[in-house]
C-alpha cells in the first residue's frame, strides 16, 4: 500500500488513509480506535443538516469528538440549501473538513430528496457546495457515487462542476482562488 501525506485545503494529513463515514459504526469510541491504529482523519457518522437546524438533541450527540481523533471530518446531509448553511455554521467549530454526503442510497435518506438523490440533481447539488463553501472557512469535501442509477451516470460532470466551485470571500486573487477551490479537496 502506498502511504503519502496529503492536504485538504489547509489541513495536513499524515497520511492518505482515511476513516469512511459509516451510519451506526463511526461514533467517538470507532473513530478513537482507527486513530490509534494510524488512520489519517477519521470521519463522523453523516449527520442530518435539518436536524441540526432543529436543534435535535440526539443528533447532536453524534457531534461528541475529542482533540485526541483530530484531524476529524465531519459529514453532513440535507438538500435544502438554508439547512446545509446552518448546519455548517454549526460544526464549523468541531470540525477540521466537512464533508457533503451525497451518496447515501438510504430510502429513508433519498425520499426527502438528500444523499445520493441529489445526483438527479445536480444544479442543486453544485448550489448547495457552493453555498456551504461560502459560508465556512474550513475545507469542504464532497463524497459522491457514479450516478442515481445506470442510466444517470454523473460523477465525471458533476466531478468537474465541483471543482470550479470557489469561496466568494476568498475571490481576491487568482492564487487565492486556487487555494480555494473545492477541487482540491474532493475525496
Ligand atoms: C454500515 C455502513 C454505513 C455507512 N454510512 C455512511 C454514511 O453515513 N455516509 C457515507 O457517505 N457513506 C456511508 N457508507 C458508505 C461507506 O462510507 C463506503 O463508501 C462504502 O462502504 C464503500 O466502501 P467499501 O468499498 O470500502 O466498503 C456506509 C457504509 C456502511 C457499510
Amino acid at each position: 500500500m502506498y502511504l503519502k501525506k496529503l492536504k485538504i485545503g489547509e489541513i495536513e494529513l499524515e497520511n492518505n488513509i482515511i476513516l469512511a463515514p459509516m451510519a451506526g459504526i463511526t461514533d467517538l469510541p470507532f473513530r478513537l480506535i482507527c486513530k490509534s491504529y494510524g488512520a489519517g482523519a477519521v470521519c463522523t457518522e453523516m449527520v442530518s443538516a435539518k436536524a441540526l437546524m432543529y436543534g435535535d438533541e440526539k443528533t447532536k450527540l453524534l457531534l461528541h469528538t475529542k482533540k485526541e481523533e483530530k484531524p476529524v471530518v465531519v459529514q453532513i446531509f440535507g438538500s435544502d440549501i438554508e439547512a446545509m448553511k446552518i448546519a455548517s455554521k454549526q460544526v464549523e467549530d468541531i470540525a477540521d473538513i466537512i464533508d457533503i454526503n451525497m451518496g447515501c442510497p438510504a430510502p429513508k435518506v433519498v425520499k426527502n430528496g438528500d444523499g445520493s438523490k441529489l445526483l438527479l440533481n445536480t444544479d442543486l447539488a453544485v448550489n448547495i457546495a457552493r453555498e456551504v463553501v461560502d459560508t465556512v472557512s474550513k475545507p469542504v469535501t464532497v463524497k459522491i457515487r457514479k450516478g442515481w442509477d445506470r442510466n444517470n451516470i454523473v460523477y465525471e460532470e458533476l466531478g468537474k462542476r465541483l471543482e470550479e466551485v470557489r469561496s466568494k470571500s476568498n475571490n481576491n486573487s487568482s492564487e487565492e482562488l486556487e487555494k480555494n477551490t473545492l477541487a482540491e479537496s474532493v475525496i
